[in-house]
């Protein structure tokens, strides 16, 4: 039921090998940069809230060399397509649209001074694509990593987080937060990444406990919406803010938007509550984690999805199943809470679990989802996984 994951280790080194049987060469450099999942802090980081996202043990890997020309020559062993960036061009979004991630973090180094030598990539992941694991920002930060020593420019983290942001809303038209490009850059194994997107400050919560498990279940759908949902949000959300006269939602408090109803739309309210309470319900898991205490954790994960359902409308009925599934096997069948995780309209649901029982617990939501959808979902467990790295170079 589990599926099961090729170590950074082997997914390197197999990623070297397709690259020399593609280009000849023997990779002079290899980066990598892994995908995420939120365990907490859903749709507060563009309110400048908190967020509680881990890397996972999942990965994108570039293995690359210089080809002496004006040209990047890339090939994806995830599209299984190949794209050629013509660098003595301004570059364009175009098509693939996966060679975009990559234009847009080229053009943020060049943006820097930085001159671009030609270069021949090839790139493999274990980050499911498509399933709101933050694929994207795997690429985008791979490619900010690799592009670090092709260049000699070291970015601080910060910085590196902020241009991938920009690739994104640039070369990919999403107006996303930092959320998922800062956990790729800032990772760090063994821990969860505590996010303060207002002052961007942070804080790594250990999570070695060996009694709890995260486990992703990807619902395998992903709700073609018309694309405006998530600027929608962020639209509605800058007009709570400036109906109750705030910067942005993080400096308002639940009772202030309880006191406001006549201020905005019902619409309007319901997305401002859904933001103040979750930024609360994160500290307070993040307090939870830290402590050990699963049950309270677990207990913010459901309210954190019921929240997202109700007032922010961004699940779906296959995400409610998943939840009402693992809320169904309960404390007693080893869950502790559950919720989607993400941008939402589908893709992936994060669960606190009992270690020992994570077999059972994984099996028992697979059929049962399958049952009630007729959609086989993908299940996978990671431990929080390591921030971007240079493996070679
Ligand atoms: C997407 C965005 C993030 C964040 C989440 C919702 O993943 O890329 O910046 O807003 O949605 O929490």
């Amino acid at each position: 039921m589990i599926d099961q994951n090729a170590s950074l280790n082997e997914l390197a080194q197999s990623t070297a090998v397709i690259f020399k049987q593609k280009s000849g060469q023997i990779a002079r450099w290899i980066a990598a940069a892994p995908g995420r999942v939120n365990l907490i802090g859903e749709h507060t980081d563009y309110n400048d809230g908190f967020v509680f996202p881990m890397a996972l043990e999942r990965y994108t890997v570039i293995a690359a060399a210089p080809n002496g020309t004006q040209k990047i020559t890339l090939t994806s062993g995830i599209t299984k397509g190949a794209a050629t960036i013509d660098l003595s061009q301004p570059l364009q979004r175009g098509e693939p649209s996966w060679a975009n991630y990559v234009k847009g973090v080229i053009v943020g180094f060049q943006r820097l001074g930085q001159k671009i030598p030609g270069f021949d990539a090839h790139i493999e992941s274990t980050v499911p694509v498509g399933g709101g694991v933050s694929s994207s920002a795997a690429l985008e930060v791979a490619t900010a990593t690799l592009l670090e020593a092709v260049t000699g420019k070291k970015l601080t983290p910060v910085q590196k987080g902020l241009l991938c942001q920009k690739a994104e809303h640039e070369f990919a038209l999403m107006p996303c937060g930092i959320m998922d490009q800062f956990i790729s850059v800032m990772g760090k194994a063994g821990h969860v990444l505590l996010l303060d997107c207002q002052s961007r400050r942070t804080k790594l919560v250990p999570m070695k406990s060996k009694a709890v498990a995260i486990l992703v279940i990807n619902t395998n759908v992903k709700h073609e919406l018309t694309g405006s949902e998530y600027p929608d949000r962020r639209r509605q959300c800058e007009a709570a803010a400036q109906a109750l006269g705030v910067k942005s939602l993080r400096r308002s408090t639940l009772a202030e938007v309880n006191a406001a109803p006549s201020k905005m739309t019902n619409l309007v309210f319901r997305r401002a509550r859904h933001v103040v309470t979750e930024i609360t319900r994160t500290t307070e898991a993040a307090a939870a984690f830290a402590r050990g205490d699963w049950a309270t954790a677990g207990e913010l994960m459901y309210a954190s999805h019921a929240s997202l359902r109700g007032d922010y409308e961004v699940s779906c009925p296959e995400l409610d199943d998943v939840v009402a599934i693992a809320h169904g096997l309960g404390r007693k069948g080893g869950v502790y809470g559950c919720r989607m995780t993400g941008g939402g309209f589908g893709g992936c649901c994060v669960a606190l679990v009992q270690a020992s029982k994570v077999k059972t617990i994984a099996a028992k939501i697979a059929s049962a989802y399958k049952a009630q959808t007729k959609i086989t979902p993908s299940l996978f467990v990671s431990r929080p996984g390591q921030g971007a790295m240079l493996l070679k170079g």
